[in-house]
């Protein structure tokens, strides 16, 4: 089996490669942006073309923290549309039968109530901080089940992965989400002697993080079980942490013993956001880490590249 991984030099895409890699038996593609830019659609189609992938596993975007959301929505919309619709049609004219692409629980309606099911997308307005970045997940969604509606013999399908973290993940407070954030904050704070950190809200908002190790598992599972995963499908944890205690389990792992301070004028996005986990179970696969385990290898890989 050929299998063409999009963004496989991301966090998730990096973590999809290993995991293919201990599985065995899959030849992977993973070209990196210099080798195929996705925002070509002519280079796409060529590409899909002359490598003839059985699988095509899209996790490429452009991605980042409510900061980076806020501050280039245009780049978020944008981006994320051409690559998705370039990919899938690219897909779709090729003839390539099966499509995986990882979408966002970030496209469910902001006033949604938690868990939040895969029938909730389009039932209401979304969270604003993330607007652009939610629409374009919808549309390739969307754009997904439509093909395989109108030509069954392509099977096009959609993970929804709540809230991600893990090795390879982005450190750099520009472009960071939450827990490479925290580790960022707290590691600073231990190697400077610092006696505070700063969290952003109260820290009562509650957030579901998979490991991205985990997210890996699910798509070698998807390998074999790709004919009885639903259309659309969460992927989460079925259990949520308020932001205070992620700040307080790094701290744990870390061994940092400071104060955390407030900073009530920052944004803070939803107040809780966690998925339905019920077909992900039906389906027949649930994540292996806990928030220790995944923090804990989370944080040497920090130590490891990042502050090597
Ligand atoms: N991270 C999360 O918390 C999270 C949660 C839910 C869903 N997801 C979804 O999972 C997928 C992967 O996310 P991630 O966290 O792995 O993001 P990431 O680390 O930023 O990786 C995205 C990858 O896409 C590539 N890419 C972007 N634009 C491209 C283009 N025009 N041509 C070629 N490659 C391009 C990037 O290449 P460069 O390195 O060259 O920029 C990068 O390798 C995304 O669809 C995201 O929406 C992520």
């Amino acid at each position: 089996m050929k299998i063409l991984i999009t963004g496989g030099h991301g966090m998730v895409g990096r973590n999809i490669q290993e995991a293919l890699a201990a599985h065995g038996g899959v030849q992977v593609l993973a070209p990196k942006r210099a080798e195929l830019d996705l925002f070509n659609f002519g280079s796409v189609l060529a590409y899909m073309h002359q490598h003839q992938p059985d699988w095509v596993v899209h996790a490429a975007g452009r991605v980042g923290g409510i900061q980076a959301n806020m501050a280039n929505p245009v780049e978020f919309l944008v981006e994320n549309l051409d690559i998705g619709r370039n990919v899938i049609m690219a897909a779709k004219q090729a003839g390539v039968r099966r499509l995986l692409n990882m979408a966002s629980s970030c496209m469910y309606p902001a006033q949604a109530e938690s868990p939040l099911s895969e029938q909730l997308v389009l039932a209401g307005a979304l969270e604003p901080t993330n607007e652009g970045y939610a629409l374009a997940k919808i549309v390739s969604t969307r754009l997904c089940e439509y093909i395989t509606r109108t030509q069954p013999e392509l099977q096009y399908k959609t993970m929804v992965p709540c809230n991600l973290y893990g090795r390879h993940d982005k450190f750099d407070p520009k472009h960071s989400h939450l827990i490479p954030a925290i580790i960022h904050k707290v590691h600073a704070a231990k190697m400077q002697g610092l006696p505070n950190v700063e969290i952003w809200g109260d820290g009562t908002a509650r957030r579901e993080f998979m490991y991205a190790g985990d997210v890996a598992d699910a798509v070698v599972y998807a390998l074999e079980h790709f004919d009885t995963m639903p259309a659309v499908m969460n992927l989460g944890l079925g259990q949520d942490h308020t932001v205070n205690e992620y700040y307080q389990v790094t701290a744990q792992v870390l061994g940092w013993r400071g104060e955390f301070v407030h900073d009530l004028s920052k944004p803070v996005g939803m107040k809780r956001k966690m998925v339905d986990v019920t077909r992900q179970t039906a389906w027949g696969w649930k994540p292996r880490h806990t928030l220790l385990d995944g923090l804990r290898k989370t944080y040497n890989f920090y130590l490891e590249t990042v502050q090597a």
